[in-house]
């Protein structure tokens, strides 16, 4: 009987929004939930998007119909593109295959699935291993699918960088073939990245302990605002012949949160057969597919895969890109240079070496209870802000209140 079902705890970032909009003080700021804002604290429609929406809006040959079960072709090609890099031999030798998905949430889901049926046969001891910190929902997605989780260290308190001899040692210790998910940049909570140097230690461990990547790319082109730049480590682990997996979300770096826009590649590893590999690979992705959604969500592809398509549109997004990572790498710098005129106690250089939506301030669970009570500043429990919500009006009045809590 569902007498048994008990309460469920409420999603700690959904219930920081709700609280967000519930509390009526015209000082109240919004850091929880990852959402770009601009300087009016409003969500932003990229130009590139209102655009393609309206070139969609005019087109007589749109429709309301169903998409194939993996979604609109030419937006899955051109997704693979920008993922992997257009001249990638893993295009040219047919070594990819993509699905939508509903956004990077469904493709980390269908990955997840794919895994559980089919590489637990192979490995049934294994176990998924993440960084920790991670985004929060990695842990349920994972756990759901009755994957075994386990951790490797990724964030270092007293550095406030990565711990990357931690994560190192953790790698060659966990058992051969264990699947490894990354973040393929502009890391979430931490905002820390490893240097391309720092990637490339990382394979070589992996490549030698014969581990799986699984890749999560949610801020491609919205941490740098270098679409080239953010997709170094996917394309560096093609490169030395891993077989991975990548979800791919549209979220971030379009503005299409509600739109669900996303792609899931399976990327196989370069053999005489890999071609046909993937075709086997694909066939059963589309029996997961067509059990869990049908076929994906057509409007944000629609949009995506215009702009993706488009050679002018393409480069319009990419200016729209590095609006969106200017103004908060501009707010990095109001922020830590406020602290530092406040005499803020202790150190403050993380705020602008961290990159992406996030900084982990390294404020403690208390500090950052009162700064909601006493402040209306709304952040995550473990100190994260989001720097997109940190305007040239709003910033000076969230240093001073961080000063306040700190030398409290
Ligand atoms: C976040 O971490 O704030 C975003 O990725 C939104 C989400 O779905 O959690």
């Amino acid at each position: 009987s569902v007498d048994v079902v008990p309460q469920a705890p409420e999603d700690p970032l959904f219930g920081l929004m709700a609280a967000y909009r519930e509390d009526t003080s015209d000082k109240k700021v919004d850091l929880g939930i990852g959402a770009y804002r601009d300087n009016n604290a409003k969500p932003w429609i990229l130009p590139v998007v209102k655009k393609a929406d309206e070139i969609i809006h005019k087109d007589p040959e749109v429709n309301h119909e169903y998409l194939p079960i993996a979604g609109l072709a030419q937006f899955t090609s051109a997704s693979q593109k920008l993922i992997v890099s257009g001249d990638s031999p893993a295009i040219k030798e047919g070594r990819i295959t993509s699905l939508q998905t509903v956004s990077g949430t469904g493709a980390v889901h269908l990955g997840a699935l794919f895994l559980a049926k089919f590489y637990q046969k192979v490995y049934p001891k294994t176990a998924l291993y993440m960084s920790n910190p991670t985004w929060a929902n990695h842990h349920q997605i994972f756990s759901n699918v009755g994957l075994s989780l386990q951790s490797y260290p990724y964030w270092h308190p007293q550095t406030r960088a990565l711990d990357f001899d931690g994560m190192k040692a953790s790698l060659e210790s966990a058992p051969d073939h264990s699947i490894i998910l990354l973040h393929a940049c502009a890391h979430n909570p931490t905002g820390v990245d490893p240097t391309p140097e720092q990637w490339s230690s990382i394979a070589t461990i992996m490549k030698r302990k014969s581990h799986f990547p699984f890749f999560d790319c949610a801020y491609q082109g919205f941490a740098s605002g270098d679409l080239a730049k953010d997709n170094f480590a996917i394309r560096h682990f093609i490169e030395q012949g891993f077989e991975l997996l990548i979800a791919q979300s549209y979220a971030k770096n379009f503005g299409l949160y509600g739109e669900r826009a996303g792609c899931f590649h399976f990327v196989a590893a370069p053999s005489s057969d890999a071609g046909e590999r993937t075709k086997r690979v694909g066939s059963q992705l589309a029996i997961l597919q067509r059990s869990e959604i049908s076929n994906p969500p057509a409007y944000g592809a629609r949009i995506a895969s215009l702009v993706l398509n488009d050679k002018a549109l393409f480069s319009e997004w990419e200016a729209n890109l590095r609006t969106m990572s200017g103004r908060i790498i501009d707010m990095r710098k109001a922020l830590r240079g406020k602290l530092e005129d406040l005499k803020t106690p202790g150190k403050w250089n993380h705020i602008t070496d961290q990159i992406g939506m996030f900084s982990f301030t390294g404020l403690t669970e208390g500090q950052v209870a009162k700064l909601r009570a006493d402040g209306h500043i709304y952040m995550t429990k473990n100190g994260r802000i989001s720097m997109a919500g940190l305007n040239t009006k709003n910033v000076e009045y969230v240093a001073t209140q961080i000063d306040k809590v700190v030398r409290d």
